[in-house]
């Protein structure tokens, strides 16, 4: 019992017992169950503070990164991990792919190993959608070179999609299947059309929450984790 709730709460097998000694949690109609009760946790009714807890053998969240912080998970800067609320944070959470510490926009953060895998590995072509806002209007011949691909060193940096969004800024989206080192800086740098401002929208089929503002996190539901791995090129 108290090693379920300290995985599914994301808190420590002591604050759990305080939490079952306080009477906040009950197994179905058991209030204050022994920690030490066997569980089978796909089937055992467990409330805490009258909520069922379902069983998640992992957990996927979904962050709106602002700008300033780093993607790893441990830095003497901030990282993304310490933007997470306690009661969505759970031991060996990681960001499934990096963003700049300047880039901006939708992360997921999973101690799924295999998904972050799975989404990330270039040949299953998982689309990556950026709003990027560079320096000047995208010329015909520019975005030919960025479509076909620009040769960069030994690498090959190519964009899916590209599209003129509308506003009054030289604002594109653009779509990557690959995720290199600073791979949307690099390509329009390689152009001298410099990128001023960054941001994720949508990776696979998941598309950013616009109702989550930058820091905040939430968890994903199950047809937004299936939806990830949906829209591939
Ligand atoms: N390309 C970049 O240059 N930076 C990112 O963070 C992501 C894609």
């Amino acid at each position: 019992m108290d090693k379920f709730l300290s995985s599914q709460l994301g808190a420590a097998r002591s604050e759990v017992k305080k939490y079952i000694r306080a009477g906040r949690v009950r197994l179905g109609e058991t209030v204050s169950p022994s920690p030490e009760t066997r569980l089978d946790p796909a089937a055992d009714a467990v409330y805490f503070d009258g909520e069922r807890i379902r069983y998640q053998a992992f957990v996927y969240l979904m962050l709106n990164k602002p700008g300033g912080v780093v993607s790893a998970t441990r830095d003497r800067q901030k990282t993304v991990l310490d933007l997470v609320p306690p009661e969505l944070y759970r031991e060996g959470l990681f960001p499934a792919g990096r963003l700049d510490k300047d880039t901006t926009g939708l992360m997921i953060l999973t101690d799924d190993g295999a998904f972050a895998h799975r989404i990330l590995s270039p040949s299953r072509h998982i689309e990556k959608a950026y709003e990027v806002t560079v320096t000047r209007e995208v010329t015909p011949a520019e975005r030919d070179a960025l479509l076909s691909g620009v040769r960069l060193g030994d690498e090959l940096l190519k964009a899916a999609a590209l599209t003129r969004l509308d506003r009054t800024e030289p604002v594109y989206e653009i779509v990557l299947t690959q995720g290199r080192y600073h791979q949307i800086r690099r390509m329009f740098g390689s152009q001298k059309n410099p990128v001023s401002a960054l941001r994720r929208t949508r990776m696979g089929g998941l598309v950013l929450d616009a109702a989550l503002g930058p820091g905040e996190c939430r968890s994903l539901t199950p047809e937004e984790v299936r939806a990830v791995e949906e829209r591939a090129v």
